[in-house]
């Protein structure tokens, strides 16, 4: 039995809310505040960031995982034994055919989640992927389209549009902060992955695994990219996997983008496997800009990463001094964005993240790799609601 009737709708939401405000305004004052809707969760992928998820999803009131799944089954059992999880499977199948839920994380290689998306939304799950969504914009948009037919919802990592340093940067850009924008630079990199291969095969590289952040969060400030020009290269052509051996590298490890938003502003981001960092995943220990801004009455500079950022410097004609703003992280972290999704099936409360934009950043890497062949730049098709304003 598929439990969806389980979810509260934000109509029935709303009501649920209004019934109990009431009964407390004529003093019935015995009511008890109704525990939150748990949406029933599969998580489908118990590799390396299963282990940052789960912690978010044991914790969230919205939550109940009630089952694990990996191709290495070794993997699921001891995630379930680790998270108090009752059921595990070694296969996608079996997942669906056992234990009814509503929601699936998909936390899978990146070359796998198409077609996880896909039999998920088939067997009519709720879907929250990691990057990317899909291996094409076509078999994206095609996910959506099946979502929306089935009245379900689809989203798509990385959620640094949700953290208050985004918030603040895309408030000072509405109001002409720095006057007319020109300019943005942003990068992330680091020396990769050691743990598995899709890393650097097809389908793969640096782009979809770390340029995915900085394309969310400069699209998401300066608006949909019209057309994509792109460099990118193979750096170390063999890499040792652990548990593997040595693998050929197949997918770039080495990629520098520039994105034309429109109305003159011009972006540039980078991204690479190759990058000395001292820092590697810890987002606290990185102190620089790694996203900066300029106009014609001010720049701004984004402190530390843009999935874990601790503040933003603003500088103005009014203002020149550096300023830092906004240090407090007001609860956002990197991992909750499934989290987020689930609240907002249980409550009807909406995420800034949207399907739209993650199609439109998969478009981006895969334009850059067109542009890489054939030398030339390359114009996007595909737009999101801008601008995103919390
Ligand atoms: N590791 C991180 O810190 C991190 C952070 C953010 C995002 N991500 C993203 O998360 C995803 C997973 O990365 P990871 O580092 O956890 O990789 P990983 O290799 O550690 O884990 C992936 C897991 O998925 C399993 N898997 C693969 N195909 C499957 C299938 N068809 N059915 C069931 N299980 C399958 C693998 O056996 C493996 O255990 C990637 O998209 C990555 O870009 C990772």
């Amino acid at each position: 039995m598929n439990s969806s009737a389980h979810l509260l709708n934000r109509r029935e939401f709303t009501k649920t809310t209004l019934l109990a405000g009431a009964a407390v305004a004529s003093g019935v004052l015995s009511v008890r505040a109704a525990a939150p809707t748990r949406i029933r969760t599969g998580v489908i992928g118990c590799g390396s960031v299963s282990g940052s998820y789960l912690p978010e999803l044991s914790k969230c009131p919205y939550v109940e995982v009630v089952s694990l799944c990996d191709i290495r089954p070794e993997r699921a059992r001891q995630r379930a034994t680790e998270f108090k999880v009752a059921h595990h499977y070694p296969h996608i199948d079996a997942m669906l055919a056992g234990e009814p839920f509503d929601f699936l994380i998909n936390l899978t290689d990146m070359q796998e989640h198409e077609h996880l998306n896909r039999q998920g939304l088939a067997a009519g799950k709720h879907v929250w992927s990691e990057k990317p969504i899909a291996n094409s914009l076509a078999a994206g948009q095609k996910l959506l389209r099946t979502a929306r037919e089935k009245k379900l919802r689809l989203w798509g990592a990385p959620i640094t549009v949700q953290s208050p340093q985004f918030a603040f940067m895309a408030r000072a850009l509405a109001q002409g902060a720095l006057g007319r924008v020109a300019a943005a630079h942003a990068d992330y990199g680091h020396e990769g992955p050691n743990w598995s291969s899709f890393f650097y095969e097809t389908g793969g590289g640096s782009m979809p695994d770390l340029m995915v952040y900085n394309i969310t969060s400069l699209t998401g400030l300066l608006g949909p990219a019209k057309n994509v020009s792109a460099m990118l290269s193979i750096v170390t052509p063999e890499r040792d996997i652990t548990g593997k051996g040595r693998i050929k590298v197949t997918e770039e490890d080495n990629a520098m983008v520039l994105l034309d938003h429109g109305k003159g502003v011009i972006s540039h981001v980078q991204s690479g496997f190759n990058y000395f960092n001292p820092h590697g995943h810890d987002g606290s220990g990185e102190q620089r800009h790694t996203i900066s801004i300029v106009g014609s009455a001010g720049f701004m500079g984004l402190v530390g990463y843009d999935w874990a950022p601790l503040g933003v410097d603003l500088a103005t004609h009014q203002q020149p001094k550096l300023e830092r703003h906004v240090t407090d992280a007001k609860g956002y972290n990197w991992q909750q964005g499934a989290a987020l999704a689930a609240e907002c099936l249980a409550t009807g409360r909406e995420l800034l993240v949207t399907p739209e934009h993650a199609l439109h950043v998969l478009e981006i890497i895969i334009t850059a790799r067109k542009s890489q062949k054939s030398g030339k730049r390359v114009n996007l098709t595909s737009t999101f609601r801008w601008p995103i304003l919390g």
